[in-house]
C-alpha cells in the first residue's frame, strides 16, 4: 500500500524547510539509498500490482522530479559564492622584481615619453658603416680607438664587415634614413666593448641614446631637457652642468655631469656625452643639405643604475645574484 497523498505531503513539508546549508540533509532524507522517503516509496513501488503500479509509479516520478529541480535550483544559486570566498587567507606566493637596469631604463623612458620621446630598437649586430663611417668616423681614423670593438669574422651579404655594435649611436642614421624630422626619438640597447672587467668597466653594458632633429632645435633646448629629465630623475637638488667634450658625430660635443648631495658627498660625476648633431651624419642619412638641426646623447644605463641605488661595483649587475637583485 502506498499513500500517494501522504508521501506528497512529507515531500513538500521537507521541501518548504529547505536551504542551501540543509541541502545535503534534505536530500539524504529524500532520495537516500537507505530509508530516503522516495527511495522507500519507490521500493513498495515493486510490490504493488501491475494496475496500481501503472499510476502510482509515474505519480512518484514526477515527486521525485520535483525534489531534484528543487536541489539543483539552491546549489546553483549559490554555486558563485561557493567559488570565491573572500574570507580565506591568501595563499602565500613568491614574486619577482624587475632587474635594477630594467627598472633604471622603464624609469627614464617614462620621464622623456612625457616630453614627447618616443622608443626605437635596433640591432646589436652592426655593420661598420652605421657603427662608424656614418657617424663621421673614418676608417683608420684614430677617433676608432674611442670604443674598442669586437669584430665578427662572417660578412653580411653586401660583403660589408661586421662587429657588436659599441653604441646605440647607429641607430640615429638608421632611424634618421627612414624618418623625416621634426621627432624626439630614444634608443634603448645593449652595447660590447672589448675591455677588461673591472668595478666600473664591462664588456656588455646598456645604453639610453636620445635623437631630437627639426628645422630649429638648438643648444639651450638640449640643456633645457637634461636639466629637466635629470632633476625628475635623481631629485630637484641635482645639479646639472655641461663640460666642453669630443664626439666626431656632434658638434660641438659636451659632457654632462651631476652633483648631488647624496652621491659621493656633491661631487661632480660625469654621466653623458651629447651635441649638435654633426652635419655630416645628417648628410649620411640623406637628409639636404643645412636644413635641419639637432641634437643627440648617449648614456650607459648602468651608470644611472649605479648611481641612483648606490652600488658599488658594475658587475653586480650581471652576476644574477637572487640576494642582490631581491633588493630592488
Ligand atoms: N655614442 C657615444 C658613446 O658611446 C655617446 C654619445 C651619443 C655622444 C650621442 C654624443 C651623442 O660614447
Amino acid at each position: 500500500m502506498i499513500d500517494i497523498a501522504d508521501i506528497t505531503k512529507e515531500v513538500e513539508t521537507l521541501l518548504s524547510g529547505l536551504t542551501f546549508q540543509n541541502t545535503e540533509d534534505l536530500k539524504v532524507s529524500l532520495l537516500g539509498r537507505k530509508d530516503g522517503v522516495l527511495t522507500s516509496a519507490f521500493r513498495a513501488l515493486r510490490e504493488l500490482p501491475e494496475a496500481e503500479k501503472r499510476v502510482v509509479g509515474p505519480q512518484l516520478s514526477a515527486l521525485r522530479e520535483k525534489v531534484e529541480v528543487a536541489l539543483k535550483a539552491v546549489l546553483d544559486q549559490h554555486a558563485d559564492a561557493q567559488i570565491v570566498d573572500l574570507t580565506l587567507t591568501a595563499i602565500p606566493c613568491e614574486t619577482g622584481t624587475l632587474h635594477p637596469l630594467t627598472q633604471t631604463q622603464q624609469e627614464l623612458e617614462d620621464i622623456f615619453k612625457r616630453l614627447g620621446f618616443v622608443s626605437y630598437l635596433g640591432p646589436e649586430v652592426e655593420t661598420e658603416f652605421y657603427n662608424f663611417t656614418a657617424l663621421n668616423i673614418p676608417e683608420n681614423h684614430p677617433a676608432r680607438d674611442m670604443w674598442d670593438t669586437f669584430y665578427i669574422k662572417q660578412r653580411n651579404t653586401k660583403g660589408e664587415r661586421l662587429l657588436l655594435r659599441t653604441h646605440t649611436s647607429p641607430m640615429q642614421v638608421r632611424f634618421m634614413q627612414q624618418h623625416k624630422p621634426p621627432f624626439a626619438v630614444l634608443f634603448p640597447g645593449v652595447v660590447y666593448r672589448h675591455e677588461a672587467t673591472d668595478a666600473t668597466h664591462e664588456h656588455t653594458f646598456q645604453q639610453l641614446e636620445g635623437l631630437v632633429v627639426g628645422e630649429n632645435i638648438s643648444f639651450a633646448q638640449m640643456s633645457w631637457t637634461f636639466e629637466t629629465v635629470l632633476k625628475q630623475y635623481f631629485g630637484s637638488q641635482t645639479k646639472v652642468k655641461m663640460m666642453p667634450s669630443f664626439f666626431p658625430f656632434t658638434e660641438p660635443s659636451a659632457e654632462v655631469a651631476i652633483s648631488h648631495p647624496d652621491f659621493r658627498g656633491g661631487k661632480w660625476l660625469e654621466l653623458l656625452g651629447c651635441g649638435m648633431v654633426n652635419q655630416k651624419v645628417f648628410e649620411a642619412a640623406g637628409y639636404p643639405k643645412g636644413k635641419y638641426t639637432g641634437f643627440a646623447f648617449g648614456s650607459g644605463l648602468t651608470r644611472f643604475a649605479m648611481m641612483k641605488y648606490k652600488i658599488p661595483d658594475i658587475r653586480m649587475l650581471s652576476e644574477n645574484k637572487i640576494e642582490f637583485l631581491k633588493q630592488f
